[in-house]
């Protein structure tokens, strides 16, 4: 393996990255950005990386999700609250219908910079660069906004510290006490058009809780039940950032990202000879990958051979976005490759990136039944190959927005207006997260099911 080092990304060929017209405010920017403290500690993103060995093993599930694009704006209690509940609820649910643990890591805390399909906008003639992500430049349509500005990555550093500050706070505090996420579960069941659908685990789980506190096994005397672990991840985008925030961990002698604990290489920058993938190799946080339809095989073994060399298990989260319409092309060939190869990953499934379409109206919206159709095919297709459907990764928000059409509250493409609010790419709101929490749920059941008969009990190995 050649050398590696925070910088060594520098003497690689780079895109998707913004032209800062002001260099030397960007180098003082990164050197403060280096003198701060980190955001998470490498013991936690080991930890982490213990939880996905398991998920990779097959005993647990990843629900990975948050905003496409944290804003600047929108930096408010009541986001991060809402979030999380909604978050922690699709947690409970998925806990109990798969009988095993599930990792809970939020786009969230970092998830600030974008790459875009297009360096330029053009509005009327005018052609100004493209939004990339507070982090880097403002969303207004003036050169002045979208110049790209250092100055940014301070207010996001600070912008995720005070987020993760509150989400450890949720998750230690009281607020995921199981009991009570369960009594907000029980709400949006009563209020659903399709309560009958998501009635008996919901009722299955109070039965549960009823039976464990008979027992003496409460919130009160109980801290599993009472507090939970969180987790960030974000696109590692912006090198220049992350590098600044790389630090060498004294206990085990590597080098972690302190910006977050998971962090994932995009879709368009997971080209093998490129600096994301360089820099990526080098820290030993656990890893994401995201896999399009234009990854082949080999490319991916390529991949993973540069980024886990020595196989091991929870550092790599494959994350499959092909779209519903092309995931039987694709997956299939990637599982049995990797199988082939004696590789150990964590299979995830990101239903939003492949199914984005472009409204009568103009908006992007990404339909809730092709959502759904991506993740059962995700479902189906590792079934068929017997490998573990491992995990989700999905763009919501706790907030009523209307941005993805359907769900059991049949949104409209003439809906979308009413409540569309998103920075970047078309979130499901509350209902819709926690409604394909449910359907996850059912297919995790069957996934059990099968799992227990004898004659699939080495499906897994
Ligand atoms: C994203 O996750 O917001 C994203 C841009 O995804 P992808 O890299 O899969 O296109
Ligand atoms: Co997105």
């Amino acid at each position: 393996m050649r050398a590696w080092s925070p910088d060594s990304w520098r003497s690689k060929p780079i895109i998707q990255v913004p032209d800062y017209p002001d260099k030397a405010a960007l180098g003082e920017v990164e050197a403060k950005l280096a003198t701060f403290p980190p955001l998470v500690f490498a013991g936690e993103a080991r930890q982490l990386k213990k939880a996905l060995a398991d998920v990779a093993a097959g005993n647990g599930f990843l629900l990975q999700g948050g905003d496409c694009a944290e804003s600047f704006l929108e930096h408010r209690a009541d986001n991060i609250r809402d979030f999380f509940r909604v978050f922690l609820q699709m947690a409970v649910v998925l806990t109990y219908a798969g009988g095993s643990p599930v990792v809970k890591v939020g786009r969230l805390a970092g998830q600030f910079a974008k790459p875009r399909s297009s360096p330029v906008e053009k509005h009327g003639g005018v052609e100004l660069p493209s939004y990339r992500g507070d982090i880097i430049n403002g969303a207004e349509f003036t050169m002045e906004a979208r110049t790209p500005d250092p100055r940014r990555q301070l207010q996001a550093y600070r912008q995720a510290a005070a987020t993760l500050n509150l989400v450890r706070a949720f998750a230690m505090g009281g607020y995921a006490d199981l009991e009570r996420v369960h009594q907000w579960t029980l709400g949006f069941v009563k209020d659903s058009p399709q309560s009958h659908r998501y009635q008996v685990l919901a009722d299955r789980i109070t039965e549960t809780l009823i039976f464990m506190r008979a027992c003496g096994i409460t919130s009160e005397n109980t801290p599993q039940l009472r507090t939970t672990n969180a987790y960030t991840s974000h696109e590692a985008l912006l090198l220049g950032f992350e590098q600044a925030m790389t630090r060498l961990d004294s206990t085990s002698g590597d080098w972690y990202a302190t910006s977050g604990h998971m962090l994932w290489i995009g879709d368009r920058t997971r080209q093998a000879d490129n600096a994301h993938v360089e820099f990526c190799r080098g820290i030993r946080n656990p890893i994401g990958l995201k896999c399009g339809p234009s990854l082949d095989p080999d490319g991916l073994l390529r991949l993973i051979d540069l980024l886990n060399p020595k196989d091991d298990a929870g550092r790599l989260t494959l994350i499959c976005r092909f779209g519903a319409d092309k995931i039987e092309a694709h997956l299939p060939k990637l599982i049995r490759a990797v199988r082939k190869a004696g590789r150990t990953v964590v299979w995830s499934c990101d239903p939003m990136h492949g199914n984005t379409i472009n409204a009568v109206s103009g908006y992007k919206t990404r339909p809730f039944d092709r959502i759904l159709k991506e993740v059962d095919l995700f479902f189906d297709l590792h079934r068929g190959e017997g490998t573990h459907a491992g995990g989700i990764h999905v763009e919501m928000t706790g907030q009523n927005v209307t941005e993805c059409t359907g769900g059991a509250n049949a949104i409209s493409e003439a809906d979308l207006s009413d409540r569309y609010h998103t920075h970047c790419d078309p979130r499901l709101n509350a209902d819709q997260a926690l409604e394909l929490a449910f359907l996850i749920a059912e297919r995790l059941k069957q996934e059990r099911a099968a799992h227990i008969e004898p004659s699939a009990s080495t499906a897994w190995a």
